[in-house]
């Protein structure tokens, strides 16, 4: 939420800072701002909305000062206007700070500040930190911040620069984001890789409480008396074309079609010479999988419903009881949980607020943690016991797409390696699935070359303005359901419920009347005949029916409106294809309605408060 980028070199930054932010639009949307030192002062910018409105106005800022600071805003505290847009300065006009996240007591310092004369002219929970560093500033940056930082509680990232040091930086961060880009006689701060990722590749990855001092020809980072830290710089191997649309109208289209080869890189190396399945990273050994008695998934949103697929996985395969829950109820729940229990939180961001806290909570009462995520370096990836990545690359949709077809497939993993380990399956028919699973990029592949999204449109037209959609399914297709009727909420903004079929008649059926539209994701299944059951009793209401199917079930389509066809494949499987046509068909109605997909209103990419 929020995205920050600071740049120090030795070239013009404001259009560097600018295209920075571009890059980390998806962040937050509602209005931005850039900071720079020239001449001995701070010029500042600031604008409602989103990007295009601060692009409108850059020429107001001289093009001359090489170093600064930047920021998109999500609103959390005080509405989207110029005065709340950050940077925001001190009273003096000395410092300048831009903040990711919350300053939770930010009403107790703001009260204490201004009691000793300090003058706010925001509604921001973040101006608080312009002030602190203003008021313990004693010729240092570094301490000043370190200073500031000790004052504050919450989660947040802060970046600072000050006109009487115009040389430098400095920024930390409190369990949310904070990456260090090191070019060549130049250096980035950033909450995130996309920023800089066209400038370089070399990145540093500070801790929590870590003073990262960022000049021109140097990149230091302290601890918070002062003392040195070492950090170890890392390599990102994203390929910047990643950030860039590569000829498709939005990014979310983009990474529909990417998800072809995001399913081939995280199957890549996780399948070996026998067909056994590879997860390095794990964290367990097949001694501690032996012993697991019980396995909670945690997770937010798209991730919840990948964790869904998973339960089934889990539990028909490898025969462990798996509960799946939302992470911002589970952190609440007091739950009975125990070292013999394995937490696995879904992430793909690595960052969510409420699922780094019921990691937490999960850890304390003795459970080991696995992440899911596909942030190197995220938060989650430090706090857990074991990571495995999915390999999607960088998804800038705000709505996840390739991002969940990699979760569901490391879930599927995840669930035939524990079968073996725990002896409910056999390396044959584990065999058996991953040569199945190492099919699946081509099927989908083929399925996206052969026009499926231009049929998905064409039927979606129909449907642009309708006033409400049902998504229905029954057993692993309930999770497909509830995803495809997130996507549908999400950039259509089309009220959209999903049930599993068997719970329609105790209740939702009431909201059904002649041509209300029903999604059915009906692909084959041993609770088919069940499912076409429901299918029967929501036609004899009048409802017009949409289903995904198994290619070859042509007896489906003389007993519904459409037919969205997806290629065959083992049922425990069939989630990685059969989500697809609803992802285009989500898609497509926002297009026809004319919605901006790629920035769906009051949303943001990473959920960094609670
Ligand atoms: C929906 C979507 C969100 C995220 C949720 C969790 O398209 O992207 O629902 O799935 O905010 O985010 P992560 O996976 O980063 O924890």
């Amino acid at each position: 939420m929020c995205g920050i980028v600071g740049y120090v070199g030795d070239r013009p930054c404001r259009d560097i800072l600018f295209r920075g932010l571009r890059k980390l639009e998806y962040r937050g949307y509602d209005s931005a701002g850039i900071s720079i030192i020239s001449d001995g002062r701070f010029e500042l910018l600031h604008s409602v909305g989103n990007l295009d409105n601060l692009e409108a106005i850059l020429d107001q800022m001289a093009e001359a000062g090489t170093l600064g600071l930047a920021h998109t805003r999500w609103a959390t505290h005080g509405r989207p206007s110029n005065e709340n847009a950050h940077p925001h300065t001190d009273c003096t006009g000395r410092f300048a700070i831009v903040l990711n996240g919350i300053v939770e007591n930010y009403l107790a310092l703001r009260a204490a500040l201004q009691a000793e004369g300090h003058e706010f002219t925001s509604d921001t929970d973040a101006e608080v930190a312009a002030h602190l560093i203003e008021r313990a500033f004693r010729g240092s940056l570094q301490e000043a911040v370190a200073e500031a930082y000790r004052q504050m509680e919450g989660h947040f990232t802060c970046c600072a620069i000050a006109v009487d040091e115009p040389d430098v930086i400095v920024g930390i961060r409190k369990e949310t984001p904070l990456v260090v880009g090191l070019g060549e006689g130049e250096n980035y701060l950033a909450s995130a890789i996309p920023a800089f990722l066209a400038e370089t590749r070399s990145a540093i990855f500070p801790e929590d409480g870590e003073v990262v001092v960022v000049r021109r020809e140097s990149v230091r980072l302290y601890d918070l008396e002062g003392l040195p830290v070492d950090r170890e710089v890392q390599t990102i191997d994203w390929d910047e074309e990643a950030a860039e649309k590569s000829g498709y109208e939005t990014f979310m289209l983009k990474e529909i079609h990417e998800q072809p080869t995001a399913l081939a890189d995280t199957l890549a190396e996780r399948i070996g010479q026998d067909g056994e399945v590879v997860l390095d990273g794990l964290g367990l050994t097949p001694e501690s999988i032996k012993e697991i008695r019980q396995i909670i998934v945690v997770a937010c949103g798209t991730s919840y419903h990948a964790g869904l697929v998973g339960k089934y996985a889990l539990e028909r395969w490898a025969r462990v009881p798996v509960e799946v829950e939302v992470a911002s109820e589970f952190r609440y729940r007091d739950p009975v949980i125990g070292p013999d229990c394995l937490c696995i939180a879904v992430t793909q961001s690595g960052e969510t607020a409420d699922t780094l806290a019921a990691m937490r909570l999960a850890r304390q009462a003795g459970a080991r943690v696995l992440a899911v995520t596909n942030i190197v370096g995220s938060q989650a990836t430090r706090e857990a016991d074991g990571v495995l990545f999915t390999r999607a690359g960088l998804e800038i949709g705000v709505a996840a797409t390739k991002t969940f077809l990699t979760q569901v497939l490391v879930m599927l993993l995840l669930g035939l390696y524990f079968a073996e380990v725990r002896g409910h399956l056999t390396r044959k028919q584990v065999r058996s699935y991953s040569d199945e699973l190492r099919n699946i990029p081509r099927l989908l592949g083929d399925y996206l070359a052969d026009g499926a999204a231009e049929h998905v449109d064409e039927v979606a037209r129909d449907y642009a303005f309708n006033r409400f959609f049902m998504c229905l399914g029954r057993n692993l297709s309930v999770p497909v359901a509830m995803e495809g009727a997130l996507k549908l909420k999400e950039i259509s903004y089309i009220p959209t419920d999903a049930y599993a079929a068997g719970e329609m008649k105790h209740g939702p059926i009431a909201l059904l009347e002649e041509g209300s539209p029903v999604l059915v994701v009906a692909t084959d299944s041993f609770v088919y005949d069940k499912l076409i059951s429901n299918v029967q009793e929501v036609r004899a209401r009048g409802a017009r029916v949409i289903a995904v199917a198994s290619e070859g079930n042509e007896a489906l389509k003389e007993m519904v409106d459409e037919v969205f066809y997806v290629p065959r494949t083992d049922e425990m499987l069939a989630p990685l294809l059969a989500v697809v046509p609803l992802q285009l068909f989500a898609y497509y109605v926002a297009k026809n309605k004319g919605e901006k997909v790629d920035q769906p209103r009051n949303l943001a990419k990473t959920v960094t408060v609670e």
